[in-house]
This record gives C-alpha cells, sequence and structure tokens, in this order.
C-alpha cells in the first residue's frame, strides 16, 4: 500500500511517499526556522502562511522524488492534531481536497501517535509492548504502547515542555532558534558539572515532569550574574547551557527507567525533536544498559517534525479499513 503522507502541525511542512508503513520512497521537509528565527519563536500566523504557500509545490516533489503519481497512490495520511490550528488546517484541508479529486481514501493522524512510530521506519524496531516517550517542543509524554492505538499515558508535563525549555533557555542567552540543537552542539565543549541546576522529579511514584523551575533557575543564574558589557564569555554560555541540558536529560533517563521498571517492560523508545539530542541519545543508552533494557531511537532526521512518521501511522488504519470522513476537523488539544 502505498501511502502520501501530510505534516503540518507546526512550522514545517512535510510530504512523503511511505510504501506499506516500512519504506520510505520521499520524505520531504520544508524548514520555516529562517522565517520565525528572527522573532525567537513560531509565530502560528506566518506559520500557516508559509504552509498554504509551499504546501502544493512539497506535496508535488514527494511525488516526484517517489517517481510516483498519484494514480499509484491507494491513500492519504494527514496530522490531525495536537499542533497549531491554523497549520494544522493548511495540511488536512488539502489532504481532504486532494482525497475527494482523487477518490482517495484519507485518514487523520495524531501527531504524537505519529512520534511514536518513527520508530517504526528503521531497520530494527521493537516488538510490543515497550515504553515511549515523546520529547517535543510541544510535549513531553510518557507512555506504556501496546499496539498501534494502543497507549496509556504514565505521565506528563505540567509545564513546560522539554524542548520549549531548550528554546526558551537559549532565547534568555541570545543564542537563536530553535534552541535545542544551538544548545546540543554548543555543550559539547561544555562543563556539565559547572552549575548544580535542579532536577525536578516530582516523587518516585509520577511520572509526570516539570521543567518550568529549571527554566526558572537558569533566568536566576543570569539575573544574579549580570552580564558584562562585553557580554558573557564564551565558556561561561557554554557552561551555562551544558549544565542546564545535564538537568533535563537526567530527569529523562531516570523517569524513563523508572517507567520500565514500573511496567516490568525492557524495552524502551525516545522520539520527538529532543530525542535528537545528542547527549540524551547517549546517556539514555548507558544507563538502560546497565539494567539491561533496549533502546530504541529513530535517526534524528525522524525525530523531528517529518511526515513519513505520519505514513507509518496512516498505513496501519488504512490498511484496517478505517478512513475519516471530509467532515474531519483540525483540534490543537487532541488527545492521545
Ligand atoms: O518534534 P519537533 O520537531 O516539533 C514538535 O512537535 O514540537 O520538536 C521540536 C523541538 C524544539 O523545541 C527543538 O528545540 C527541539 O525539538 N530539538 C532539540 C534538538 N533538536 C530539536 N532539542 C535538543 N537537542 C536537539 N538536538
Ligand atoms: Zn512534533
Amino acid at each position: 500500500m502505498w501511502v502520501l503522507a501530510i505534516e503540518t502541525s507546526c512550522d514545517d511542512t512535510g510530504a512523503a511517499v511511505v510504501l506499506d508503513g516500512k519504506k520510505i520512497l520521499s520524505n520531504v521537509v520544508s524548514s520555516q526556522v529562517p522565517i520565525h528565527q528572527k522573532y525567537g519563536g513560531v509565530v502560528p500566523e506566518l506559520a500557516s502562511r508559509r504552509h498554504i504557500e509551499s504546501i502544493v509545490p512539497i506535496v508535488t516533489e514527494a511525488l516526484e522524488k517517489a517517481e510516483v503519481t498519484l494514480r499509484e497512490i491507494d491513500g492519504i495520511a494527514v496530522t490531525q492534531g495536537p499542533g497549531l490550528v491554523g497549520s494544522l488546517l493548511v495540511g488536512l484541508s488539502f489532504a481532504k481536497s486532494l482525497s475527494f479529486a482523487a477518490g482517495l481514501p484519507f485518514v487523520g493522524v495524531n501527531h504524537i501517535e505519529a512520534h511514536l512510530s518513527a520508530i517504526f521506519l528503521e531497520e530494527k524496531p521493537p516488538r510490543f509492548p515497550f515504553i515511549g516517550l515523546v520529547v517535543s517542543g510541544g510535549h513531553t509524554s510518557l507512555f506504556r504502547v501496546d499496539g498501534f492505538g494502543k497507549y496509556k499515558r504514565l505521565g506528563q508535563t505540567r509545564d513546560d515542555a522539554a524542548g520549549e525549555a531548550f528554546d526558551k533557555v537559549a532565547k534568555l542567552l541570545g543564542l537563536g532558534y530553535p534552541g535545542g540543537p544551538i544548545i546540543d552542539e554548543l555543550s559539547k565543549t561544555g562543563d556539565s558539572k559547572a552549575i548544580r541546576f535542579p532536577r525536578p522529579s516530582l516523587g518516585k511514584d509520577s511520572f509526570d515532569f516539570s521543567f518550568s523551575g529549571l527554566k526558572t533557575a537558569v533566568v536566576n543564574y543570569v539575573k544574579f550574574h549580570p552580564v558584562p558589557v562585553e557580554g558573557y564569555p564564551e565558556n561561561l554560555i557554554r557552561n551555562i547551557v551544558s549544565s542546564f541540558q545535564e538537568a533535563v536529560v537526567e530527569v529523562l533517563v531516570k523517569k524513563m527507567l523508572q517507567a520500565a521498571q514500573h511496567q516490568g517492560l525492557k524495552r524502551i523508545v525516545l522520539s520527538g525533536g529532543v530525542a535528537a539530542n545528542r547527549r540524551l541519545r547517549e546517556r539514555m543508552k548507558e544507563e538502560a544498559s546497565v539494567e539491561k533494557i533496549k533502546v530504541y531511537i529513530p535517526s534524528p532526521s525522524f525525530c523531528t517534525d517529518n511526515a513519513a512518521m505520519v505514513g507509518v501511522v496512516g498505513y496501519e488504519y488504512l490498511k484496517r479499513g478505517i478512513r475519516s470522513p471530509l467532515s474531519l476537523n483540525a483540534f490543537s488539544n487532541l488527545p492521545l
């Protein structure tokens, strides 16, 4: 089954052609970073306008790269939520129109489920059940995953998402947008033990997260260490971000391992933009191996927003005969 997948939940316009939920024929992502960079974050109105401009060329490019025409496509999968509603509506309206015009079935996909399923694009995916963490700009949620469509949420962030904390700390230090990859890079040469930032845990039995206190600790650190006129020395910046990153990573790793133990599972899956983080990938594998837990993390390009992961989920539902009606709406808070 050839699925054309479309993803426009935030600031990336993505289209992909995926065969049988596994083989990627094309996976095109058009980033809007240059548009939002000067504002230090995504401006929803600009994002949806840009999606409108990009959607036709990006879908066309995905079909061309896959060397298929619409005639060979068996179904369309599109992100329905959660995300920015204006952005979601562009992809969803386009997918519905194409479905109607080409007489193809279409199915709406949950963006969180798509992130959790990105691992199935890899050579050796995990067996069910497993513990799955979605850690992105909008979400930090921990699930027990028993199959496609079978999710039990164990915990989530009570305030900021981990990626949001990365972006806010980078903005505070004037490092640019998006903050995650910048902090990841700077941290390579920073001292992660230089500053002891808090590791919010919310108790041993809770699988919830909280990152706003950690973010405030960075704000306070900066407040009490006034910036000299020539700006912070480069090595201090590296030490601040490296110490901040270490605190986030430590919390994520600890909670995941606790959840695995709690559920008696030996397989864990990381997903979402923050799962592209070098230190998180490294620490997660190190700590899990001590407990003989197997860690699965998609390649970095499948961690950040992309349409191929939407194609994985779309295939699973389309092959079971599940179809969405043309009246399907986008929901910014669509739950999983
Ligand atoms: O999954 P994603 O592309 O979009 C959402 O669904 O939110 O995640 C974007 C988030 C941003 O907050 C970005 O700063 C973060 O993922 N991110 C990273 C890295 N790459 C992206 N955070 C830490 N380290 C990275 N290497
Ligand atoms: Zn995402």
